[in-house]
């Protein structure tokens, strides 16, 4: 079982929720989950997630220090099963590369939380509240995917 966040850059929401699904997925020990993140644009491709996003999630004891951007493309959806979207925006982004034949399942990934939200807020322009804000999601977001994919192989 694979699962891909996506959000714009890949610098700041999805590979938060990279790094809080590895350390979760450790602890829970499924190891029959691998996990990675992408970004639909190419601005960051190659870069270690913004310093602001490694700062709060080392923080909360997760170290995103050795992910590195990269952009999604045609292939991702060929070699994930799941594609969880941060925002409206890059779930259309996402939507306008899936090939007809598609594997993997495309969603929001809110959609697979409670939470009363339905996107991941980019955090890019703000302050550090906005990060504290992203990786308290992902922490919610990640449990709750989790609880799904063990209740869907069960
Ligand atoms: P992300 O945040 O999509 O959560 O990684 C952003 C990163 C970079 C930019 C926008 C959002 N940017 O415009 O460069």
């Amino acid at each position: 079982m694979k699962v891909l966040f996506v959000c714009l850059g890949n610098i700041c929401r999805s590979p938060t929720a990279h790094g809080v699904m590895l350390r979760k997925l450790k602890e829970a020990g499924l190891d029959w989950v691998e996990v990675d993140s992408a970004g639909t644009a190419a601005y960051h491709v190659g870069h270690a997630p913004d310093e602001r996003a490694q700062q709060v999630a080392r923080q909360y004891g997760y170290d995103l220090s050795g992910l590195r951007a990269r952009q999604a493309t045609e292939d991702d959806f060929f070699e994930f099963d799941h594609i969880f979207a941060m925002d409206n925006a890059n779930y259309q982004n996402l939507q306008a590369i899936k090939p007809a034949d598609s594997k993997a399942q495309l969603s929001m990934a809110l959609a697979y939380s409670d939470l009363s939200i339905d996107e991941v807020p980019d955090p890019y322009y703000g302050g550090s509240d906005g990060f504290t804000q992203v990786l308290n999601i992902c922490e919610q977001l990640c449990d709750d995917i989790i609880e799904q994919l063990i209740r869907s192989r069960s």
